[in-house]
């Protein structure tokens, strides 16, 4: 078959299985799924209610220019209505920025271990994708800065950074911001922002106003107002940049349910706090067990965080499957004894806490 070679180079993101296959499979029962950052609370009951009062319009196309949505949120975060970008999760946004700012030939500056999607996205129109080692779990900007060349177009700073949960000093963003050439777009993943305890870092929302570097901030209704489902993602950029975006997007990219669903659910801040608030007391907690285990964590800003391990990450998570525990096993991250582990309900972090104890005295 005639395939491009970028393309044929591109390791695809590896899906996970239904959680009803891995039941049936292992034998198990009532498996819970620490596997994914998602929200353990569900999903925001104003969104719900919201859903499904628009159930008997879907044989309509939704608002291809999703109004009342970016007019929320323009009034919300006192951003330009014309800077704002929607996308199908803000997967979708990293794609049009790849689409509308880069070409083959192209550089991609990128953190490693980062998410996967960046590079996927970036091989799929022939960039080429200059990976920048973590240091000590940190995105080293410095080093980040220094591979920029008269090729690179876009560079990615996640904040906190998946899958270490780990956040950028407001100095050191600032630091990095002034050595960039004026034409590099700079894309801000906060897909976490909303977990953020750190008060040192920084939101890229004060930034997108500079006219070069272009900073672009990516957030999304996945996580935080676990909306994962509906897919729905948003962003903010210089209104030019918005612009181009756009030019590179499906008409109605954004479906109906996830409009509706998102506005309302920007509006319950009663659910966004429980949502902090149980994810923060679920960290203190699985570090406290983690401390008496004698294991070592990385300190997350995120609903994530990794435990390294005495043994390979890849057995861990295969025993602790058995027991109906389902996290993330971080070997295809480079990580070869490293599990990440999403902050759940207090029963399900116990039940997690419990499995891994009995696990570590079988390996
Ligand atoms: C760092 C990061 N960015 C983006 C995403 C994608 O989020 P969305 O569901 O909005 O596409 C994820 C999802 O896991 C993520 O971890």
């Amino acid at each position: 078959m005639i395939v491009s070679d970028h393309i044929r180079q591109i390791i695809p993101y590896p899906p996970g299985k239904p959680l009803e296959e891995l039941e049936r499979e292992y034998g198990i029962r009532n498996a819970i799924k620490l596997a994914s950052n998602e929200n353990p609370l569900g999903t925001s009951p104003k969104a719900i209610e919201a859903i499904k009062r628009v159930l008997g319009n879907l044989h309509r196309y939704p608002d291809g220019g999703s109004f009342y949505l970016k007019q929320k949120l323009s009034e919300k975060f006192n951003v330009p209505f014309k800077g704002i970008v929607l996308g199908n999760g803000s997967n979708e946004i990293i794609e049009m920025v790849s689409r509308a700012f880069l070409q083959r030939g192209d550089e991609i500056v990128v953190p490693e271990p980062s998410f996967l999607m960046y590079r996927i996205i970036a091989q799929v129109v022939g960039a080429k994708v200059v990976s920048v080692p973590l240091l000590d779990y940190r995105l080293d900007l410095e080093g980040m800065a220094s591979s920029v060349t008269d090729r690179t177009r876009v560079v990615i700073v996640n904040n906190p950074n998946n899958p270490t949960g780990t956040v950028v000093s407001k100095d050191e963003w600032e630091a990095f911001l002034k050595k960039l050439p004026g034409d590099t777009i700079v894309v801000v993943d906060e897909a976490y922002i909303e977990f953020v305890r750190d008060g040192s870092s920084f939101g890229a929302i004060d930034y997108i106003s500079l006219k070069g570097p272009y900073v672009v901030a990516l957030r999304t209704f996945s996580k935080a107002y676990g909306l994962a489902g509906l897919r729905i993602g948003y962003g903010f950029a210089d209104p030019e940049v918005a612009d181009y975006l756009d030019r590179v997007r499906q008409p109605f990219n954004i479906n109906m349910l996830a409009q509706v669903g998102a506005l309302a659910a920007l509006d319950d801040d009663e659910f966004l706090e429980k949502t902090r608030q149980t994810i923060w007391k679920g960290l203190d907690y699985l570090y406290e067990k983690i401390d008496e285990m004698g294991l070592k964590y990385v300190p997350s800003q995120a609903n994530f965080f990794l435990i390294e391990l005495p043994v390979s990450a890849r057995s861990v998570y295969q025993a602790l499957l058995r027991r109906g525990v389902i996290v993330r096993a971080m070997d295809s991250y480079g990580l070869e004894r490293f599990i990440r582990v999403t902050v759940g309900l207090p029963e399900e972090n116990e039940r997690f806490i419990s499995a891994l104890r009995e696990v570590l005295q079988e390996v």
